[in-house]
């Protein structure tokens, strides 16, 4: 297969932790979006959050003490072994947790799946996987989160309005607002990973991690329940 269709048949996907894991993992979760993802015939490059598991993690460094660099190290950690439940569940993936984008790029031209956790202190699951896409040469990155899209402000409030579709510019202006840049911060998608997508045109699909068919037609570039991103 030339490289370029081979580029064209990655997907890359961001899946918060706070889908696989809010406190305890959710194996019914991590099953439903494995067995998804065992059944379309494409090729995955899979980055996983850390979740609620992760952010009591660093709650507890950071009464201890412990810096902001070695609380991400903490959390990273927390990723990883999400990532590991995950890519028990899928059929041809890589054995290994990757831990740079080189090693995952070179993992993806050998196998349907690659999954990750976080590598980089000071930056999220979510702009590792914009990374990543980049450098395997994906074009569109589905972001499975807790939330059914991109609102003009926090969901929880009233009159917020989800956007159907949205250009990546007004993506990442959105995203620097909500940025506090602090280990185990909850995003809307991280602002480093919102310019990340824009300079390099990825498409970015955000849907709920509840909804499956959602997910599918996200994966498959159909319209679904989220918000477009392009
Ligand atoms: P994320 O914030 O990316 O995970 O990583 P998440 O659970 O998916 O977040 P939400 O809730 O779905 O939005 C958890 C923490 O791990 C550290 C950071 O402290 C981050 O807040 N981390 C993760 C890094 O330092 N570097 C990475 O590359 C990834």
């Amino acid at each position: 297969m030339k490289a370029s269709a081979l580029r064209n048949r990655i997907i890359t996907l961001s899946i918060g932790g706070s889908m696989l894991n809010p406190g305890t993992p959710d194996v019914n979760e991590i099953r439903k979006i494995a067995s998804l993802i065992n059944s379309l015939d494409l090729k995955f490059m899979i980055t996983v959050g850390g979740g609620k598991a992760a952010r009591a993690m660093v709650d507890s460094a950071r009464k201890l003490g412990i810096s902001e660099f070695y609380s991400d190290e903490i959390a990273i950690l927390q990723t990883r072994e999400n990532a590991m439940l995950l890519k028990g569940e899928l059929e041809g993936a890589y054995p290994s947790i990757p831990k740079t984008p080189d090693e995952a790029a070179d993992a993806i031209n050998r196998y349907k799946c690659v999954v990750s956790g976080g590598m980089i202190p000071g930056y999220t699951t979510d702009s590792v996987a914009v990374i990543l896409a980049e450098a395997c040469g994906s074009r569109r990155l589905v972001n499975v989160t807790n939330v059914d899209g991109v609102y003009n402000k926090d969901p929880k409030e009233k009159g917020a309005k989800k956007y159907k579709k949205m250009t990546l510019s007004a993506f990442a202006d959105l995203a620097v607002k909500t940025d506090q840049r602090k280990a185990g911060t909850n995003f809307v998608f991280d602002s480093i990973a919102a310019k990340l997508a824009k300079r390099s045109k990825i498409e970015i699909d955000i849907v709920s991690g509840k909804d499956l068919a959602s997910i599918k037609n996200a994966i498959l570039g159909k319209k679904h329940n989220g918000t477009v991103i392009s």
